[in-house]
């Protein structure tokens, strides 16, 4: 029989109405002769009936959970109405029922409370998938690329595809390698982005580029990365960095507005990278809530505490966070366990001080005389009930642990509203970063970004203050998406490569097709991509990227359901000539 509706369509109005329905059993009652089963599609539950002298009475002793059912009825009125679902106030009165499969016994409960462990969802994923919350997960997905592509479609953009078997890219994470059999001893890379392949596509004419792309990384897993994982990447030729953050700003508007409903008066504010890690302690600001990180190296240098002044005297700054309230809220206890966080991230301690009835108390308060107390009461703008936490420690040190505790403290006090979306371009990201272990400069972004106009000098003099053409979009504390202005210049991108210490024979191995391109009348050009699993997660409203995966990995990289990664037959190996060690 053909299906008359969906699970989730029937109303009041229906009643009365000769209907076929199909779907899966999620649950049954039995009232003792009165039998009700709830039958759930992918749009809903409709509520079936079975009277005590309904001839399918015996039938339905037979229906186990997830049987796929075919029936034929009549809508009636419920007397007792569910007004938790949108078919709540009809039932379907059964006069015909086919078995259309039998269900082995589901290993874990398929609705949106389930008990099972996440490594059960993931080995039955095609079970865990049923439940609602995540079938309107995968819903929601469908409708941001949707929107993603109406919107770039509108604006003249071009989609591509491009190889997944290819050649190292430089997003700097490690490859995943693929063994050529006709080319034996020889590996292709799995693209970490198609960063080369667009850049190409600039060279050639196509202007305006987009691909909802795999990518791949072999890093740590954590809750919001995936070893593959999808972006929208995009592309542009001729526009400026302020082109590029206009369009890319339209169409995520556009795309909360399609689905979430959720318009943006106010285009997305704008913060430097400086600004970004002084005051908040990451690139990444959280800016739901304030909490800021507050100098006051300045005044502890003055000060007779020997921790500080030592420190400052090595080179190290002193910086604190206001905890509204805090002198309540943290007890001598609840302190060290913050200082216990600070300590993890490499801080060597955690010094305090409460400001109540007026005065400042803590054991570092007689470091400070009346006047320095009267300071920092006024520079850490402190209020009855107040704690000030402070950390004295070389700059990087301070800026992570500060920037980690304002959030730890920001979700154990509740601080912000997960409704609320904060997006915030972060601009101006230096072009390098030293790093002193390694001796020598790494890329921020890719070692294809353009250096600023005014700062293209500072590649010979300063290369650790040049500023680059490189822009992140923020939200609620994570990343969504970066990207940057290219270099088209070959003469800059020589030089680039010599100050990351990327030799001419590494160059030519490396990107020497690119290279050459760039010598064939490349256009200005630059993009941007985003990360499309985060952008559902925050549609989604969840902070595990597994949810808005279809079949994703484990935080160790594995597919539970097909037992990927997996052994091989050694003929297998034979073949591609590699051989393994155990
Ligand atoms: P980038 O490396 O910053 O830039 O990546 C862009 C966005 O991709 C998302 N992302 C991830 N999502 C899930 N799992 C991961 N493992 C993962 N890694 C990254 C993030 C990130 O902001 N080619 C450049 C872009 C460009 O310059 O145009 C690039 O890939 O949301």
């Amino acid at each position: 029989m053909k299906r008359t509706h969906n699970n989730g369509a029937l109303r009041i109005t229906d009643v009365g109405t000769s209907v076929v329905l199909k779907g899966w059993v999620a649950k049954k009652r039995d009232l003792g002769g009165l039998v009700f089963i709830d039958l759930r599609d992918r749009y809903g539950i409709t509520q079936l009936a079975f009277s005590p002298d309904s001839p399918l009475y015996k039938e339905t002793l037979a229906i186990k959970s997830e049987y796929v059912l075919e029936v034929q009825g009549t809508v009636i009125e419920r007397s007792s109405k569910n007004k938790q679902i949108p078919t709540g106030d009809i039932e379907v009165d059964v006069q015909a029922m086919t078995v259309l499969n039998t269900a082995k016994l589901p290993p874990l409960l398929i609705q949106d409370e389930t008990d099972a462990l996440e490594e059960t969802r993931l080995k039955y994923r095609y079970l865990d998938l049923r439940r609602p919350v995540l079938q309107n997960n995968f819903l929601i997905r469908h409708q941001a690329a949707q929107a993603v592509r109406e919107f770039l479609n509108n604006e003249d953009f071009i989609e591509f595809e491009t190889p997944i078997l290819t050649k190292s890219t430089p997003e700097g994470a490690r490859d995943y390698l693929v063994p050529s059999r006709i080319n034996k001893g020889e590996f292709f890379a799995l693209p970490q982005s198609p960063q080369i392949f667009k850049q190409l596509l600039m060279v050639a004419g196509f202007e305006k580029y987009y691909q909802i792309a795999k990518c791949f990384r072999d890093e740590d897993l954590r809750s919001d990365r995936q070893p593959e994982f999808t972006q929208i990447d995009i592309e542009t030729s001729f526009l400026s960095q302020e082109e590029i953050l206009d369009v890319s700003e339209r169409m995520i508007k556009h795309v909360m507005k399609t689905v979430k409903g959720v318009t943006f008066r106010d285009p997305f504010p704008r913060m430097t990278y400086a600004e970004a890690m002084d005051t908040y302690g990451s690139d990444k600001p959280d800016t739901r809530f304030d909490m800021r990180l507050i100098d006051i190296t300045d005044l502890a240098a003055r000060t007779t505490f020997g921790v500080f002044t030592d420190n400052i005297k090595n080179g190290g700054i002193v910086k604190g966070i206001t905890v509204k309230n805090g002198a309540n809220l943290y007890s001598r206890k609840g302190i060290d366990k913050l200082t216990d966080f600070v300590k993890k991230l490499r801080a060597k301690g955690l010094a305090f001080v409460k400001f109540t009835d007026g005065a400042l108390a803590g054991s570092i308060v007689k470091f400070f005389d009346d006047q320095q107390q009267a300071e920092l009461i006024n520079l850490a703008q402190l209020e009855d009930g107040d704690l000030f936490l402070i950390v004295s420690d070389q700059k990087a040190v301070v800026l992570q642990s500060l920037g980690q505790l304002r959030k730890h403290i920001a979700k154990e006090q509740n601080l912000y509203d997960d409704d609320h979306y904060d997006f915030l371009w972060v601009v101006d990201w230096p072009m390098f970063e030293y790093r002193a272990e390694q001796q020598r400069y790494f890329s921020l972004h890719h070692p294809f970004t353009m250096v600023q106009d005014a700062d293209i000098p500072k590649l010979d003099s300063a290369p650790a203050d040049a500023l680059a053409y490189c822009y992140d979009l923020v939200v609620q504390g994570q990343e969504l998406g970066g990207g940057s202005i290219r270099i088209h210049r070959t003469d800059i991108q020589n030089k680039v490569f010599d100050i990351l210490g990327i030799s001419k024979d590494e160059q030519q191995q490396k990107f020497g097709f690119l290279l050459d391109a760039l010598q064939y009348g490349t256009p200005p050009h630059g993009g941007i991509a985003f990360g499309f699993d985060r952008l559902i997660m925050l549609l989604a409203k969840t902070d595990n990227i597994r949810d808005v995966v279809a079949f994703p990995k484990t935080n160790s990289a594995q597919c539970l359901l097909t037992e990927a990664p997996g052994p091989v037959a050694d003929e297998q190996l034979a073949e591609l000539a590699i051989k393994t060690i155990k």
